[in-house]
């Protein structure tokens, strides 16, 4: 039975938004907070790979989610086109893997064949994994037609409108906002809510425009990654620094990405990136996934999801809004 309260949602990002869209689709009145606009900062800044091939080396608490999601996400895409009249770019191109240096290759080759141990489809070639299934989505887009399926569902939306210091009063409250979720201050009536500390993670982009279609497949090694859209619009990822909010972009992290990339993709060689950007991975301070209820609180959540927030949105949504209903 769905909760006859309303249900709060802290974080508008691509998590946030898609559970406030589910619950309203279940009928819930749903009402959704963002200290910033519909679309949260990190989520517009992803890259939007779907990629969980080289993201997760061994089975753990994310394998399950991130399959669940990727299968999950060409029936997502086309319920949000369909609810909000809105396109969004999105490519079953697959990915391909190569290792850093060549004494990389036989782990590399043993992880590929334990990954297909636990149902992820990869394929062991001469010196490459190769991941058929992963995708490439805008991220951008899925917001915007998140945030129109959401209005048109119903759902309140309150932006610059934080949820610093907030009591539940016993009303379920879903926190996903990100790197930013283990800053509130949240209480249940006068009593706090411990949540799991979050941690920063920011990363570079760069994106170059390419002639559409001359890119077929993400192209990765190591914490380099270049794909491409519909349109053309090619990406170039990434780096990992842990140094706070910082929103500057480092010009010697942006020539390092350019100089991977270019080596990884002969495509970018000799050209210049359009537009570079950075953006904050939430990370929770062990590490672990914040996903569930608070027990002995109404409060759920829904953070740290690190690299792989957009990913995994589907299925958080999909699990938060199940558990939610089921009351
Ligand atoms: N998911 C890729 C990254 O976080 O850079």
């Amino acid at each position: 039975m769905i909760s006859a309260k309303p249900i709060t949602i802290a974080g508008a990002g691509l998590i946030g938004a898609s559970i406030a869209w589910r619950l309203a689709q279940a009928g819930a009145t749903v009402r959704l907070f963002d200290s910033g606009r519909v679309g949260g900062e990190a989520s517009w800044a992803g890259a939007g790979m779907l990629a969980p091939g080289s993201e997760f080396l061994r089975q753990s608490q994310w394998t399950e989610l991130a399959l669940e999601s990727l299968d999950l996400y060409p029936g997502y895409v086309e319920e949000l086109r369909q609810e909000s009249g809105l396109e969004i770019d999105y490519v079953g191109c697959g990915a391909i893997e190569y290792p850093g240096a060549p004494e990389d290759w036989p782990a590399m080759r043993e992880r590929g064949e334990s990954q297909r141990a636990y149902g992820l489809a990869c394929e062991v070639g001469e010196n490459e994994l190769r991941y058929p299934r992963d995708a490439v989505v805008d991220p951008r887009q899925v917001m915007d037609a998140l945030a129109e399926a959401c209005r048109r569902r119903g759902v309140e939306i309150h932006e610059g409108a934080p949820l610093n210091h907030y009591d539940t009063q016993g009303a379920p409250l879903v926190i996903a906002a990100g790197a930013w979720s283990g800053r509130l201050a949240i209480t249940e009536n006068g009593k706090k809510v411990p949540l799991p500390e979050t941690v920063p993670v920011k990363g570079h982009l760069l994106g170059y425009r390419l002639e559409p279609g001359t890119l077929k497949t993400i192209l990765r090694r190591g914490h380099t990654y270049v794909l491409q859209r519909s349109n053309g619009y090619t990406l170039a990822g990434s780096n990992e620094e842990r140094i706070g909010f910082d929103r500057e972009i480092n010009a010697k992290v942006v020539a390092d990405i350019a100089e991977r990339a270019a080596r990884l993709c002969p495509l970018l060689e000799g050209r210049a990136h359009e537009e570079a950007w950075c953006g904050f991975r939430p990370q929770t301070k062990t590490g672990a996934l914040a996903l569930g209820r608070v027990e002995g609180t109404s409060v759920w959540l829904a953070y740290g999801h690190y690299r792989n927030g957009i990913l995994m949105a589907p299925s958080t949504a999909r699990r938060i809004a199940e558990e939610l209903v089921a009351g």
